[in-house]
C-alpha cells in the first residue's frame, strides 16, 4: 500500500511525524508532499529534524499569498504529483489552505482521501480553518476523528458511515517529546533570564487575533500587563502585523522570542506557569502536560480542555488577567485525546479500507 501525505503548515509537520513512524512500522511506503506553505526554517525545517521525518520527497515551493493565490497554486501544482505517483491514499492533516488543496485535488482525481483530525469545529464561519477543514470532511472518503465530540460532529452533517474513531496522533508525539526533554532545563529560555515556574509561555498568531490593530493592541496590552514575564514566541505573521499596525511588542510583562523547535516548545512549557495562546494545539498540549492554559479566542474545537478546567477562554485584556491568575485545575485523569497510539490506529484503518 501506498500512503501520500501532504503537509505545509507548523501543526502539520508535528502530526506527519508519528503517521510516518507508524508508516514505517507496518512497512507501508509512505511519500509525503510538502507545498511549501511554511518556509521560515524555524517554523518547517527544524521539525523535519529534531522529528526524524527525514526529507520530504517532494516540495511544491508555493509560499505565501491570498488565501485564493495560495491554495490555487497548490492545486495546480498537485494534479501532477498525485498523477505520477498514484497512491492508495492521499492523507490531508488539520485545517490549513495545504489541507483543502490536497483534499479537492484528490477527490477530483478520485484517488481515495483521508483526512486526520476529522470533525472538529469552532462553528465560526469567520475562520479559514472552519472553512477548510468543513469542505475537507465533505470532499473525503475517510475521517479519521480525533475524539468522541469530533464524532458527533460527522455524525450531525450526515458522515457517520466514512468516520472512525482513531485518537489524536498529536498525542502521540508529545507522549515521545516530553520523555526526551523532561529532565533537561528549558535552555533556549535561559537567556531571557527566566526560572522554572517563574513566566507564562505565549503565543498569537491567528488572523482574526491580529489583522486587527485594535484587536492586536488590545491582546498585547493585556499580555503586557501580567504579573510574571511573558515569553512571546513571535509567529511571522505576529511580527509583520504588528510592525504594519505600528505596535511594540516588547514592552511590559512582554519579552519577545523566536519560534521554538518542537522539543524546545515541549521544554518550554513544561516549565511555564502557564500558557496563553490562540493556537489550537498548544491548547491541547498544555492539558496533555497538565499546565494552565488561556486561549484567546471567543470558541475552542478542544473543548474538553475547556469542560475539564485546565482550559480557559479569554477575549480581553481583562478576562486574560483573569484566567491568568484563576485557581489551579482540578487534576484529572481523563484521556479525551487518546493513548498515544493514534497514528498505529491510522494506518491500520488505511489499510483495511485500501482499494
Ligand atoms: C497557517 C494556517 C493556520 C495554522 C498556522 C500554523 C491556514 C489558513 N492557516 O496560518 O490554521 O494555525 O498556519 O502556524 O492555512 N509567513 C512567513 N514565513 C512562513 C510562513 C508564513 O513569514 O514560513 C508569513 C507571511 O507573511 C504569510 C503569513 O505569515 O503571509 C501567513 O502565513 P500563512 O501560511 O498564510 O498562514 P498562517 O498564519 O501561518
Amino acid at each position: 500500500m501506498k500512503i501520500l501525505s501532504v503537509v505545509g503548515a507548523r501543526p502539520q509537520f508535528v502530526k506527519l511525524a508519528p503517521i510516518n513512524k507508524a508508516a514505517r512500522a507496518a512497512g507501508v511506503e509512505h511519500v509525503i508532499v510538502h507545498t511549501g506553505q511554511h518556509y521560515d526554517p524555524m517554523l518547517s525545517d527544524v521539525f523535519f529534524e529534531d522529528l526524524g521525518i527525514g526529507t520530504p520527497h517532494v516540495h511544491l515551493g508555493v509560499g505565501s499569498g491570498s488565501h485564493g493565490v495560495q491554495t490555487g497554486a497548490m492545486l495546480s501544482a498537485l494534479d501532477v504529483v498525485l498523477d505520477e505517483h498514484r497512491p492508495d491514499w492521499v492523507l490531508v492533516y488539520g485545517d490549513t489552505n495545504s489541507t483543502i488543496a490536497a483534499a479537492l485535488s484528490a477527490v477530483k482525481m478520485h484517488i481515495p482521501v483521508a483526512h486526520l483530525e476529522a470533525g472538529l469545529r469552532s462553528f465560526n464561519r469567520r475562520m479559514p480553518e472552519e472553512h477548510n477543514r468543513v469542505m475537507t470532511d465533505h470532499a473525503a472518503d475517510l475521517l479519521l476523528a480525533p475524539t468522541q465530540v469530533a464524532v458527533d460532529h460527522l455524525a450531525a452533517e450526515g458522515l457517520a458511515a466514512r468516520t472512525r474513531l482513531v485518537g489524536d496522533v498529536m498525542t502521540d508525539v508529545l507522549f515521545d517529546v516530553r520523555k526526551q526533554v523532561e529532565d533537561r532545563p528549558s535552555t533556549p529560555l535561559q537567556e531571557l533570564g527566566v526560572e522554572r515556574l517563574g513566566y507564562y509561555l505565549a503565543t498569537i498568531h491567528r488572523a482574526e487575533n491580529t489583522d486587527d490593530a485594535a484587536r492586536l493592541g488590545h491582546i498585547v496590552a493585556g499580555l503586557a500587563a501580567l504579573d510574571k514575564p511573558v515569553i512571546l514566541l513571535a509567529h511571522p505573521r505576529l511580527t509583520a502585523k504588528a510592525a504594519a499596525h505600528g505596535l511594540e511588542l516588547d514592552k511590559g510583562a512582554l519579552r519577545v522570542h523566536a519560534p521554538l523547535a518542537y522539543p524546545d516548545l515541549i521544554a518550554a512549557a513544561l516549565s511555564s506557569a502557564g500558557i496563553v495562546t490562540d493556537s489550537g494545539g498548544l491548547q491541547k498540549e498544555a492539558f496533555l502536560m497538565r499546565v494552565p492554559c488561556t486561549t484567546v479566542r471567543t470558541e475552542t474545537e478542544w473543548v474538553e480542555t475547556v469542560e475539564l478546567g485546565w482550559n480557559r477562554l479569554a477575549g480581553t485584556a481583562e478576562e486574560i488577567a483573569a484566567a491568568v491568575r484563576r485557581e489551579p485545575p482540578v487534576p484529572t485523569d481523563a484521556t479525551p485525546y487518546g493513548d498515544g497510539h493514534a497514528a498505529e490506529r491510522v494506518v491500520e484503518v488505511l489499510l483495511a479500507h485500501a482499494g
